[in-house]
């Protein structure tokens, strides 16, 4: 099974940054055996696109759709417009637009189904908060929002999906959460899958895990069991720390 890393600019980087960036990238070392993806904002993406020119990596991944076909939703994004930039990967249900925009269960499940219908491989993202981790509510939490994700997801598409486990908690604080604790966590989602979908597609996702993950953790997650690559936040906004890091992940 391949790993894949995808760099989550977040609220970084309008299209000038966002193609020095990219251009930056391409002059990394990078491993050959392991998938790289940036997740930049939607402005970015015809910028990304064009600095990117012929080369296929980092393949480009945007940070959110909404689920309606084209129509009446003003500000919103659909998945055939993704598509249209060559858009291979996209964040669903990232904690930050849980929290702060209020996205919930349903609407991620949407997102996800309307993502795979078009052919881009939904990333959803799954964590407890801290005060349900405190309370040792972890894996109901993850049992609950992967069980609603995957509802409205097609058993006998093409399209993959790739779900990404992170700890609300660890997330921008420098706290990454244990390998062997993610690890549990990452066992409980491909347990839900296994038995709301099937064998075949449990033992094939993959499951990445995010939050505060850095040059000097990213090997420990990597060579753990389960784990099958990271969504990285901070480490990611330099293309040169970023290269380093894949580097480090897989050593080619
Ligand atoms: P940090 O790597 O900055 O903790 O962010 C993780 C994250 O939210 C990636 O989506």
């Amino acid at each position: 099974m391949r790993m894949l890393l995808i760099a989550n600019w977040k609220m970084h980087y309008g299209p000038i940054k966002a193609g020095g960036w990219i251009r930056a990238f391409r002059r990394e070392r990078l491993p050959k055996n392991i998938d790289i993806a940036v997740a930049v904002p939607h402005v970015s993406l015809a910028a990304a696109r064009a600095s990117l020119g012929r080369a296929s990596i980092p393949a480009l991944a945007a940070q959110d759709v909404f689920w309606g076909e084209d129509g009446p939703y003003t500000g919103e994004i659909s998945a055939s417009m993704l598509d249209e930039f060559g858009v291979q990967y996209c964040l669903v249900g990232h904690s930050e637009r849980r929290s702060v925009m209020g996205e919930t269960d349903d609407m991620v499940a949407k997102k996800a189904a309307a993502l795979q219908k078009a052919g881009i491989v939904p990333v959803i993202c799954v964590g407890e908060t801290s005060a349900q981790y405190k309370k040792g509510e972890t894996n109901k939490i993850i049992r609950q929002q992967t069980t609603a994700a995957i509802a409205k997801l097609d058993v006998d598409s093409k399209t993959p999906f790739v779900f990404a486990y992170e700890p609300v908690w660890s997330i921008g604080s420098g706290k990454a959460c244990p390998a062997q604790k993610a690890k549990e966590v990452h066992d409980v989602i491909r347990g839900v899958i296994q038995k709301k979908m099937n064998e075949n597609i449990a033992e094939k996702v993959l499951i990445l895990y995010g939050g505060s993950i850095d040059v000097n953790n990213i090997a420990e997650y990597l060579t753990t069991t389960g784990i099958n690559g990271a969504l990285v936040g901070g480490a990611s906004l330099d293309p040169r720390v970023f290269g380093l890091l894949c580097r480090t992940a897989m050593p080619s």
